[in-house]
């Protein structure tokens, strides 16, 4: 059973999901055993809590360094012995000393078909208004591996999703989380917990092996 920590900072709908596919089978042999949120009041956390699964808060604010809280952010990792780290609208960098512990072991979901619309400063309603300043045609979400970069690890999904003309950045927001945030996040956590990702170091690319 693959012990996943999921990390958020706000309404925890991918979080949901995740939750949801685990319920409903989608995801196989995984379990959610600790979620850590950066917020005291992240909805998700309310998710967590109503699941019956584990939620602290480790926020930057209480320690009175950053080298405290990255300390004590591992340590809330740790303690939970997790297979599988899962950075689900998560606005903190992972620090070093995670991503050091954690090698191959962290992922996140961005909304945009990376490397289009990511890096600092690309997060939440901010990739959405991007997108349509550019005047893309399609947008989407992806999910990588995290490395001690932003939104630069290896790419494991991409879910493609058209955008209609005229739409508003925050209906596209949703239309992303919904076509295909909630579906590629909980389907990269079913392969890793099945087995089927394999990451090859040398060219920063993922393989999927066949089910
Ligand atoms: C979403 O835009 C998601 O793409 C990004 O964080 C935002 C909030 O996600 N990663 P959630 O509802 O807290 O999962």
């Amino acid at each position: 059973m693959l012990r996943v920590v999921v990390c958020v900072s706000g309404g925890g709908t991918n979080l949901q999901a995740i939750i949801d596919r685990c319920a409903d089978g989608t995801i196989r042999n995984a379990q959610i055993v600790r979620v850590i949120s950066n917020k005291k009041d992240a909805f998700a956390l309310e998710r967590a809590k109503k699941a019956g699964i584990p939620g602290i808060c480790i926020s930057p604010k209480d320690y009175s360094s950053r080298e405290e809280f990255n300390l004590a952010f591992q340590k809330g990792l740790d303690e939970a012995e997790p297979d599988l780290i899962v950075l689900a609208g998560f606005l903190v960098q992972v620090p070093r000393n995670v991503v050091a512990a954690y090698p191959g072991k962290i992922i996140n979901i961005h909304p945009a078909l990376i490397p289009s619309f990511c890096g600092k400063g690309f997060y939440g309603l901010r990739v959405h208004e991007a997108a349509l300043a550019r005047g893309v045609k399609v947008t989407g979400a992806t999910v990588h591996f995290v490395d001690e970069n932003m939104d630069s690890g290896p790419i494991i999904i991409q879910k493609a999703v058209d955008i209609p003309e005229g739409i508003t950045a925050q209906d596209l927001q949703q239309k992303v989380m919904r076509e295909a945030e909630w579906i590629i996040l909980p389907k990269a956590i079913d392969l890793i917990a099945q087995g089927r990702v394999v990451l090859d170091e040398k060219t920063k690319t993922t393989h999927i092996l066949p089910e």
